[in-house]
């Protein structure tokens, strides 16, 4: 499948795995890459500037095909040193970057300065559209199944999607509840140049994390998911588990930041991913769990979603095209055919 967005970025399936704290690392990446999508390595997930440049070298080693990283710029009580990661990402070659969060612009214009491609994520159309102006190169928009920061607006991709396509002229990748070919095709039809995709690659054998979260996510339905830190409007979705539990509860009661702030740290959902107790902390999880069946491997996924996603345009959607156009018109040409044959 060709599109304005594999032509941009050199991938083969208009395909990406977004940036995935404690998640998107080199083997992932690099496993996402082989299969001839486009992988991010998250920069945040590496603790120093010098520790994202060597996984980005250790990442080269295993694959010669592009991959990305993606900087998630995030209100933080110890702000990282954005410009010494983005320095390390310039200098460590990658010709693809993913921003995420607030106020980009700073390093879309350095990344620009080195022909770095600028893709942003955000989950509005006034965000796009100001991420266009910005002078990025292409919008991965999320919509409200999205785990992860599905933004304050409630609007499900169905609408997000198509409203996003009307008003962007770069290209827009869809993000948010993408599973499986059935999903590709849809965002194509709603005027996406392709998906994103971080639950279901969650679920894949490369993914670093314990084989009990995948296991976990395999077992969930679409509605394991819970909404943390609305009361503050800088709203997240994770997998609902006894800390998530606890956290809406206590928002309920009027809880600030700082009450929550040890359930909600960091090195507990890290924790999550390293010993496979789901219940340790809080870690991101989207609606798509519903559809996440199997642990493939990340060529087995992407290519079994590009066959389905073919399989549906060339046979369940062109039949329909020519049963809906069989006119009388048709049947006399057909008939005329016939006779002539
Ligand atoms: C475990 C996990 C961690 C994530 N961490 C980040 C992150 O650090 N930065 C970011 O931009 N997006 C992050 N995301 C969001 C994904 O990149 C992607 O936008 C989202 O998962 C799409 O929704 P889906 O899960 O329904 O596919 C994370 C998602 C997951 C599942």
């Amino acid at each position: 499948m060709k599109t304005r967005f594999t032509e941009l970025v050199g991938v083969e399936h208009p395909i990406v795995q977004g940036g995935m704290q404690w998640v998107g690392r080199a083997e992932l990446v690099a496993a996402v890459a082989n299969a001839g999508a486009l992988g991010f390595i998250t920069a945040l997930t590496q603790p120093t500037p010098e520790g994202l440049f060597n996984e980005m070298v250790r990442c080269r080693g295993m694959t010669n095909k592009p991959f990305g990283v993606n900087l998630t710029i995030l209100p933080a009580i110890k702000q990282p040193p954005y410009a010494e990661y983005r320095q390390a990402i310039i200098e460590s070659g990658v010709k693809v970057v993913e921003t995420a969060g607030n106020k980009p612009q700073e390093h879309v214009t350095e990344f620009k300065k080195y022909g770095i491609k600028v893709l942003h994520k955000c989950t509005s159309v006034r965000h796009a559209l100001s991420a266009e102006r910005m002078g990025v190169d292409a919008i991965s928009i999320d919509g409200f199944e999205c785990a992860g920061h599905p933004g304050e607006d409630d609007t499900p991709g169905l609408i997000l999607i198509p409203v996003a396509a009307d008003k962007l002229k770069i290209p827009m990748i869809a993000s948010g509840g993408f599973g499986d070919g059935r999903g590709l095709v849809a965002a194509l039809a709603l005027g996406a140049e392709g998906i994103n995709m971080g639950t279901r690659f969650m679920c894949t054998k490369e993914n670093p994390i314990h084989q009990l979260i995948k296991e976990k996510i395999v077992a969930n339905d679409e509605r394991e998911t819970e909404l943390i830190f609305r009361t503050m409007r800088n709203t997240s979705r994770v997998a609902k588990n006894a800390i998530s539990n606890k956290v809406v509860t206590m928002e309920k009661q009027g809880a600030t930041f700082d009450q929550v702030r040890d359930l909600v740290a960091g090195v507990r959902g890290k924790m999550v991913y390293a010993t496979g107790d789901a219940d340790q902390g809080i870690w991101s999880a989207g609606q798509v769990q519903g559809l996440i069946h199997d642990i493939p491997t990340c060529a087995e996924l992407v290519s079994r979603i590009v066959r389905e996603a073919e399989t549906i345009i060339r046979n369940r959607l062109k039949g329909m095209m020519s049963g809906a156009t069989r006119g009388t018109a048709d049947k006399r040409l057909s008939k005329a055919e016939e006779i002539a044959s």
